[in-house]
């Protein structure tokens, strides 16, 4: 139960923030500082929402914007791609923006931030390409073009961690998501590390 839950919850994460979306467009980003035992910590809005040392840096949005997402996955919504509508940059920064506090993208400045977005946006294109080798534009055109495992070649319930994660009863573990995991035991663990934000 807690694996089914736990993924329902991730796609909410990422379904529900179309709502989000105007917000993210249109709301206030303003830095607030304060000191805490004499160091700096801020908020930054929506995009930065707990007092954090990281929050005093530039968030994703601020040098990774929707063009530069729409270049990256440019045939994501092609006809022949499987997860046409899934996908897009307002739920990305929305699921970022629960890490951004503890540092996803806003550790070191505006350049290592630059650069960690390309190897966790490149570890995601490649895992969700369905360019292979001939397509027009090149692989590296065609990521998020799966948002799941299409054609499973077997049952991803490891039976040893039947304690720990058993496999729900009609529930199948197949890869999922943008940087997708498989088996019960994977699902249990990203469930684990989703429940305290949900
Ligand atoms: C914030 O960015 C600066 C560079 O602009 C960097 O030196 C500093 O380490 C960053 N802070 C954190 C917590 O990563």
């Amino acid at each position: 139960m807690v694996t089914i839950r736990s993924v329902s919850v991730f796609i909410l994460v990422l379904l529900a923030v179309s709502s989000l979306a105007l917000v993210a467009n249109g709301e206030d980003k303003t830095i607030k500082v304060k000191k805490v035992k004499g160091k700096k910590v801020c908020t930054q809005g929506w995009e930065c929402v707990w007092w954090s040392e990281y929050c005093c840096n530039q968030t994703i949005s601020d040098y990774f914007q929707v063009y530069q997402f729409e270049q990256l996955f440019a045939k994501r919504n092609t006809p022949i791609a499987h997860a046409v509508g899934f996908w897009d940059y307002q739920s990305f920064i929305t699921a970022a923006a629960l890490f951004e506090p503890l540092g996803f993208g806003t550790t070191g400045g505006k350049l290592m931030g630059q650069k960690e977005m390309a190897a966790f946006l490149g570890h995601v294109a490649s895992k969700t390409s369905c360019g292979y080798g001939v397509a027009t534009g090149g692989p590296l055109a065609w990521g998020l073009c799966y948002n799941r495992e299409m054609s499973p070649m077997q049952s991803y319930c490891d039976e040893t961690w039947k304690y720990k994660y058993p496999c729900s009863p009609g529930a199948e573990y197949y890869g999922r998501g943008a940087l997708p995991i498989y088996w019960n035991f994977n699902y249990g663990a990203a469930g684990e590390a989703l429940k305290p934000i949900s």
